[in-house]
């Protein structure tokens, strides 16, 4: 059966106190509304559709490249309005499930089972029972049957109503027939004059329609974000859940409380991440791969064996097996080690590719450079790729070695073998196996007398 689901994000999200609109905000580096297209798009036969209003343009720009459909509520007068400007677009023979953009943690598993309920022609409801239900609409069930009568908001609630606290997750999804014949009836007869989406549930009461309220696993799954101390709660709950994942898929995490993973780290066997260490992007890790402390990895995949040491920072980089990297370092986009390469303290390099074995152990900057294998570079060569216009490419062949302190001004290409002696400024190329080295001679004076204190000629 065909499932419409309808993600409402008109809201403005006052309490976040941000130019942001609330379902932009993000938990574990993706937005929240997001995350809910994310997880309902896994359904099956499931068409998307997104309620926006307040921040629409934002909204809409992080929308365009999906596949939702879009239905602007120009004004916010409630849920049950909210859900009817998606309407002409669903259809009459399927399902609506209705989702909320600053709901970002349901579960499929959840969303499945409302699914399946619903096509069997119920209205399933999602509801969770707290200790403190202030601010919530109440479940009211019949004294006698326990049936699902009504949902009353708080602030329509009476003092025997307030005690109740199993409450309205806002989660539900039933026939799209029903919707599209109770929407029109709602009225914003009520405290807030909204039209209510909860009003629907008295409705189907009525028409003796099946309703059937069910739990989520998590309460967390059904937890709404509207400030941000709310949403760094969520945030550390999605944390812990995926720092769960990967020590269950093997990994050692020295402390699970101190990881945060934006995005996907996939991980091989006896994989060791030290604490504090940031993972954004898609990041892989091979089998044996040491992570200490303080690292940041985003977008690079590192192979097997490899150790990259304490405050290094790697982006859009690959590394083969074996590497070794830091403590220090920083690896831009572009950077490609090939097995046992080395790059140490204070190192930066940038669309570099350090063939097998190659070292650039201190104090370097290499960019735009093609290195073979088994190279030396001593510390503090720079690479001088940039002439203030143009970027140049620096070759240096296998075994070459490098000398300290040296220039390797670009383009310019140093043959396998050669060596280029310490402190020099390299601007043509060096044949393979040739000394080239620039380095004014040294002087020396024997005896020299240093320079005396001159006598004072004043009279004081
Ligand atoms: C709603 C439910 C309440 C439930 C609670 C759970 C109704 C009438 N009440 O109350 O039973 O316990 O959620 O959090 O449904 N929105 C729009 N357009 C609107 C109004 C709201 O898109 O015109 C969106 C908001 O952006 C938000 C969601 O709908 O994502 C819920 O709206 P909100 O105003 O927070 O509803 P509550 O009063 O909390
Ligand atoms: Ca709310």
């Amino acid at each position: 059966m065909s499932v419409d689901v309808v993600i409402l994000a008109a809201g403005q999200g006052s309490r976040m106190k941000s130019a942001l609109p609330k379902v932009l905000h993000k938990v574990g580096g993706k937005s929240m509304v997001q995350h809910v297209i994310d997880t309902a798009a896994q359904i099956e036969h499931a068409s998307l559709h997104v309620v926006i209003g307040h921040g629409a343009d934002q909204v809409q720009s992080l929308l365009e490249s999906q596949s939702v459909q879009v239905a602007l509520q120009a004004e916010q007068l409630g849920t049950g309005h909210a859900v009817a400007q998606a309407m002409p677009a669903v259809t009459d023979s399927g399902i609506t499930l209705v989702l909320y953009g600053d709901v970002p943690l349901i579960q499929l598993a959840t969303l499945q089972q409302m699914v399946s309920l619903a096509s069997e022609g119920a209205l399933a409801l999602l509801t969770v029972s707290l200790s403190d239900p202030t601010g919530y609409g109440r479940i009211v069930r019949d004294n006698a049957s326990g049936a699902v009568r009504a949902i009353v908001e708080h602030k329509d609630a009476s003092p025997e109503q307030l005690s109740i606290t199993e409450v309205n997750t806002g989660i539900l999804a039933l026939p799209s027939a029903y919707l599209k014949q109770w929407l029109p009836q709602l009225s914003a007869n009520n405290a807030q004059g909204e039209y209510y989406l909860t009003d629907i549930i008295a409705m189907a009461a009525a028409q003796q329609v099946q309703i059937t309220a069910l739990q989520p696993q998590a309460e967390q799954e059904v937890q709404g974000v509207n400030n941000r101390v709310q949403l760094a709660e969520l945030e550390r709950w999605y944390q812990q859940q995926q720092a769960q994942t990967l020590m269950l898929a093997g990994a050692t995490l020295a402390d699970p409380a101190r990881i945060d993973l934006r995005g996907s780290l996939t991980t091989g066997q006896d994989v060791y991440i030290d604490v504090n260490c940031v993972f954004e992007g898609t990041v892989v890790l091979g089998d044996n791969v040491v992570i200490e402390s303080n690292c940041s990895l985003k977008n690079t995949t590192v192979g097997s064996g490899c150790r990259i040491k304490a405050n290094s920072v790697l982006e859009s980089a690959v590394l083969a097996d074996d590497c070794e990297v830091g403590p220090f370092a920083r690896l831009r986009p572009g950077t490609q080690l090939a097995a046992n390469a080395k790059i140490g303290n204070f190192v930066e390099t940038k669309k570099a590719v350090v063939g097998e074995g190659s070292k650039i152990n201190h104090l370097s900057y290499v960019g735009d450079a093609v290195l073979g294998r088994g190279v030396n570079v001593g510390a503090g060569t720079i690479t001088c790729n940039y002439d203030g216009v143009n970027k140049s490419l620096t070759e240096i062949g296998d075994g070459a070695f490098i000398g300290s302190n040296s220039s390797l001004v670009a383009p310019v290409t140093i043959g396998s073998m050669a060596t280029v002696g310490a402190g020099s400024t390299i601007t043509k190329n060096v044949a393979a196996e040739a000394l080239a080295l620039t380095r004014a001679k040294q002087a020396q004076l024997d005896q020299w007398p240093r320079p005396q204190k001159k006598a004072d000629k004043g009279d004081s």
